[in-house]
């Protein structure tokens, strides 16, 4: 359970250290609050053929739609940086790629919430909340196919 957005940026953090990125060195953990409380993690898993790599952001989404829990999304963070003993380096918030932008989209559609999206710096000093439609403006979607009422 948690409520607060440090709550959720440390949850994230703690994805980011599960990390598998060996070829970018550069390690990305996403949590994901439900609207019951729980929050469920995903950190990026890279691959020898680059372009396989599956973002964090895309990891955590997978979590809860393979659970049923697509439509309960309720807000996200997002942490990433170059890790150094057990910390992260990095002063900037890490933004979510485009492609992870679409798929957090389905889920928030689904959910039937704008989400808040708080993108936090490895080193925790600089964070930067957004509503999903605020980074995906004029958003294709489930509804375009007819799917939420
Ligand atoms: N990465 C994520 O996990 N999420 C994003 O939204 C941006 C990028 C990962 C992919 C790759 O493993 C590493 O960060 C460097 O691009």
């Amino acid at each position: 359970m948690t409520d607060t957005r440090e709550d959720l940026i440390a949850a994230a953090r703690e994805a980011a250290a599960r990390a598998y990125a060996p070829y970018s060195g550069f390690h990305v953990g996403a949590a994901l609050l439900l609207k019951n409380g729980d929050v469920v993690t995903g950190a990026n898993v890279e691959n020898a053929s680059y372009g396989l790599t599956l973002c964090a952001e895309t990891t955590a989404v997978a979590k809860i739609a393979n659970e049923g829990w697509i439509g309960e999304l309720a807000e996200v963070a997002i942490v990433g940086g170059r890790p150094d003993g057990g910390a992260l380096l990095g002063s900037d918030p890490v933004n979510p790629c485009g492609r992870c932008r679409q798929i957090l989209n389905e889920a928030a559609e689904r959910s039937k919430v704008d989400i808040l999206v708080h993108c936090a710096s490895g080193d925790g000093t600089a964070v930067k909340s957004y509503r999903l439609s605020e980074l995906l403006p004029a958003a294709f979607g489930p509804k375009d196919l007819g799917m939420i009422e």
